[in-house]
């Protein structure tokens, strides 16, 4: 049996919290599950906790860095794969373009609109990659600019963020210049401030995440986009920590460009990612990976999606975690991440041997938390971590301990047990 999305919403066998008025799988307008009155309604989330294969003895809170896979998603990318192990011969290419065989050469049509609707843009606008990293080389290599220009950032850029610009810096004489942001931020405004500050009539590209991989800070990148915009200055987002666990909107953003991964957030399997670049500014991009329609200018994001062979039951795992993640709603994702990240930051607080790096206003946080604790290095509290309760933080080195990411697979009494640890570290 192929696994349609019909069988997907069924196999989540969360029909006992649907609202009962409406079908439960009717019109493809009607939705699985009813409002629901709180973010921490146990009852719900426990059913999502048994979504995921995650074993049961460990808790994982690390998905700042590769994401934990729903069911859906493993069992549809292991579905295709036999799939194409059977059937491949059924497969008339030149006759029969179908999103299933090889996936460099056709435009991916249906999977950009999903992504599409995700983050408020437009299918042709959106170019599918393997991740963040890909998608940033493919825009600072194919961007031009002139010796001298400059390109300006933080200096809490992740390296998959930096290293494109760093191959044009050395290339071509562009200059890449690093703001220091505030680490603890403590309000937009500041951070808002301190980048504004660095533009100069030289800046030609400001390039930033939208949250910062090494504090979880949700940077004003609204604000700053549109500062950029009147200066006529490119504007460039790495959203690789958003997608999945923040709202992104690009229209409202009106960045120019925007890179995400569905590796971390929304559950999909690694190597999956995409590049939006706004309609009127794709003319500006080269090509980087080329094939056949390399300079197709009519369906703009399928010229750099020009990959070559490449991995079918990968898009259909995404596909899935896509439906998946569209199903519970990014509203309740989000709330349930937020409930759980704020709790357990409202915890840490509380003990004045916890120094935290994330924001000091909450309404620039979301699910991330870094923190150390007074005498202790990130490997010593993730070895700690690992050794009381089997629990998955990330270490970030002996002066910022701890990244600590909270999902909607995680709960309220694990975020309470992780204080009661670090209360057992530093009493
Ligand atoms: C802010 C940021 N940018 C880029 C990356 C690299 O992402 P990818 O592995 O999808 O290329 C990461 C990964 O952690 C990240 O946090």
């Amino acid at each position: 049996m192929k696994l349609s999305r019909r069988n997907i919403l069924k196999s989540l066998g969360l029909g006992a919290l649907a609202f009962t008025t409406t079908p439960l799988l009717g019109e493809p307008n009607s939705t699985l599950f009813a409002p629901i009155p709180d973010a921490d309604d146990p009852e719900f989330w426990k059913k999502i906790r048994e979504q995921f294969p995650l074993n049961k003895e460990t808790v994982f809170f690390n998905s700042g860095t590769v994401g934990a896979m729903p069911r859906v998603v493993v069992d549809k990318m292991v579905e295709h794969l036999r799939y194409l192990s059977v059937d491949v011969a059924d497969w008339a290419y030149k006759d029969d373009n179908k999103e299933e065989f090889i996936s460099g050469y056709n435009n991916l049509m249906g999977i950009r609109t999903k992504v599409a609707k995700l983050i408020n843009g437009t299918a042709a606008d959106i170019a599918m990659t393997d991740n963040v990293t890909n998608g940033m080389s493919y825009v600072a290599n194919g961007i031009s600019l002139q010796p001298g220009d400059e390109v300006l950032t933080t200096d809490q850029e992740h390296t998959g963020g930096k290293g494109g610009w760093l191959v044009k810096e050395k290339r071509y004489g562009v200059v890449f210049k690093t703001v220091v942001v505030p680490k603890p931020a403590h309000s937009s405004p500041e951070v808002y401030d301190v980048i504004v500050k660095a533009m100069t009539p030289k800046t030609k590209v400001l390039m930033l995440s939208h949250m910062i991989t090494g504090s979880g800070a949700i940077l004003p990148v609204k604000e700053l986009c549109l500062e950029a915009r009147r200066r006529g200055i490119f504007t460039v987002l790495d959203g690789a920590q958003t997608i999945g666990q923040i709202k992104v909107d690009v229209k409202d953003i009106g960045c120019d460009v925007y890179l995400g991964c569905f590796h971390k957030w929304i559950g999909a399997p690694a190597g999956t990612g995409f590049m939006y670049v706004k309609a009127d500014r794709m003319k500006d991009i080269w090509t980087t990976v080329a094939s056949g329609r390399w300079d197709n200018h009519e369906d703009e994001g399928f010229r750099f999606t020009q990959r070559g062979t490449g991995n079918f039951p990968v898009l259909k795992g995404l596909e899935a975690a896509l439906d998946f993640h569209e199903e519970i709603g990014q509203d309740k994702v989000y709330t349930r991440i937020k409930f759980l990240g704020e709790r357990l930051r409202t915890g840490l607080r509380k003990n004045k041997k916890v120094k935290i790096f994330s924001p000091e206003d909450e309404s620039m946080c979301a699910g991330i938390t870094v923190y150390n604790i007074e005498g202790f290095t990130g490997t010593r509290i993730q070895d700690t971590y690992w050794a009381k309760a089997k629990m998955r933080p990330r270490s970030q080195g002996d002066q910022f301990g701890v990244r600590h990411c909270t999902h909607i697979f995680n709960s309220p009494e694990e975020i309470d047990k992780a204080i009661a640890i670090v209360n057992e570290m530093a009493p």
